[in-house]
């Protein structure tokens, strides 16, 4: 399941490696050290689109070393009537540690590197749950995969003092991953067909990322598992509603489970679905080959409806009634992500990912400098920080 491990390791991987049998390459959630190589080099010669996308990621907000964090001992999410929400605090705070943390891994600057430290810091001395309504699962999911993959990319920094360290360690563990493996189970009190893909997807990549980093085999077998073969909405065998045979290409289009819903949560599903194969393929586990490649698939349908073009639709009887068209209900919404899936297929595995590129190439003209831009750069509201971003930077190869 692993990749093997390198024959060189740094003094602290041995010292880990010393209770365990197998062990996670580190980092290695979203992003290897072997990546960071390919995205210093493309940065280092300013090579295009690569310099613009550093040019915008450094002139972020969340990515000045100065940035503050805003931790809360209790998040809310969903207006329960009772407590205000406050959920706001933690995606900008997640958004930043990460901008900062890919800051100090291109730079070398350990400015940015202890603000970021201090960010997830901050919070694992603060934050004990997160409530509000059923909407706290989103929680638990999104920012729980945001909040681990920036301390990730910050697990090989020296200068993270130790216990802070293993405090952040705990509060995913015990804050988010309980969400996360409750919410997979239960669906909070559900049944498996009543809550949409996404709210599965982001608590996968969640458990995912978090079993990364703090080196839980049980945790990411589990949730690997769950997405190949698991019960409800967010795993690949229940999330393709149909499959067609585009003419002309004849490649294969799906049609995703939220296709009648709107757009905004179609897309967030191939984005979320990019995530979770991503932290998994940087394992050695290739999800984005599973199925015939179903998540290429299902953002070629998405990305081609949403420049657009028309697709083929089925029926598809959802728990709040039969939706009997595809929903064209925020249609060409502007977010990021689709950058890491043309990577992935189109350049990497060189298939044909002509629609993900056209929605791809749609976001960065809709949006910002032409590039992917990240958290603040899509709005300030929650969708804008559903995804993190900067993925011309980060996943195009060439
Ligand atoms: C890098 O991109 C920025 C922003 O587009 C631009 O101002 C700058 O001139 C570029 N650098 C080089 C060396 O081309
Ligand atoms: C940062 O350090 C890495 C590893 O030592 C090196 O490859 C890279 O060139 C450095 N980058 C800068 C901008 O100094
Ligand atoms: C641990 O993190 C907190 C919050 O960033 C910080 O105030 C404290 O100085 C850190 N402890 C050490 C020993 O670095
Ligand atoms: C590792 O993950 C499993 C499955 O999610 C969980 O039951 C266990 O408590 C985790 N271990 C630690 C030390 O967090
Ligand atoms: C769609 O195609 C994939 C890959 O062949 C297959 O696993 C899946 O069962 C198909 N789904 C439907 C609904 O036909
Ligand atoms: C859903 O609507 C379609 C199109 O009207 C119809 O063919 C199908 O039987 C309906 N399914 C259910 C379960 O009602
Ligand atoms: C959007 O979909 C609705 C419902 O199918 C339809 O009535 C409307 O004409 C569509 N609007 C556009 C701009 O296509
Ligand atoms: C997005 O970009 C495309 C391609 O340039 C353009 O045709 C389309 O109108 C734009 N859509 C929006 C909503 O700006």
């Amino acid at each position: 399941m692993f990749r093997p491990l390198p024959t060189m390791l740094p003094i602290t991987s041995v010292l880990a490696l010393s209770t365990a049998v197998t062990a996670f390459v580190h980092p290695g959630a979203l992003h290897t050290a072997q990546d960071f190589e390919r995205i210093n080099t493309h940065v280092a010669n300013a090579d295009e689109p690569w310099n613009t996308t550093w040019t915008l990621l450094t002139a972020s907000s969340y990515a000045q070393a100065s940035y503050q964090p805003t931790p809360q001992e209790i998040v809310y999410r969903g207006a329960n009537g009772v407590d205000s929400e406050n959920y706001q605090y933690l995606y900008r705070d997640a958004a930043a540690a990460y901008q900062l943390a890919l800051r100090w891994k291109i730079s070398n600057d350990t400015t940015f590197a202890d603000a970021a430290v201090n960010i997830l810091s901050s919070w694992a001395a603060t934050l004990t749950s997160i409530g509000g309504t059923s909407d706290k699962f989103l929680a638990s999911g999104l920012y729980g995969y945001e909040m681990a993959n920036a301390a990730e990319l910050m697990s090989d920094y020296s200068g993270w003092n130790s216990d802070n360290k293993t405090a952040t360690g705990t509060m995913l563990a015990n804050v988010f991953a309980p969400m996360n493996n409750l919410f997979l189970e239960d669906h909070n009190g559900q049944d498996y067909y009543h809550y949409w893909a996404n709210w599965d997807l982001c608590n996968l990549a969640s458990l995912i990322a978090i079993g990364i980093f703090t080196d839980n085999e049980t945790m990411y077998k589990n949730a690997v598992n769950y997405v190949r073969t698991g019960p409800s909405n967010g795993a690949l065998p229940v999330f393709a509603i149909a499959n067609y045979t585009e003419s002309g290409s004849s490649k294969i289009l799906t049609q995703g489970q939220e296709a009648g819903r709107d757009q905004g949560h179609s897309t967030l599903d191939a984005v979320l679905l990019g995530v979770v194969a991503q932290q998994a393929y940087n394992q050695g586990d290739d999800l984005f080959a599973e199925y015939s490649n179903e998540i290429l698939n299902a953002a070629e349908y998405i990305g081609k409806y949403n420049v657009g073009q028309d697709v083929p639709y089925t029926a598809y009887n959802s728990y709040q009634g039969n939706q009997t068209v595809i929903s064209n209900n925020s249609r060409g919404t502007v977010r990021p992500g689709f950058e890491l899936l043309s990577a992935h297929y189109g350049q990497l595995k060189g298939l044909d990912s002509s629609w993900t590129n056209a929605y791809r190439d749609w976001v960065n003209v809709n949006s910002t400098s032409g590039v992917e831009g990240g958290g603040g750069n899509y709005g300030t509201t929650s969708g804008g920080f559903d995804g993190l971003g900067f993925g011309t930077l980060l996943y195009r190869i060439s």
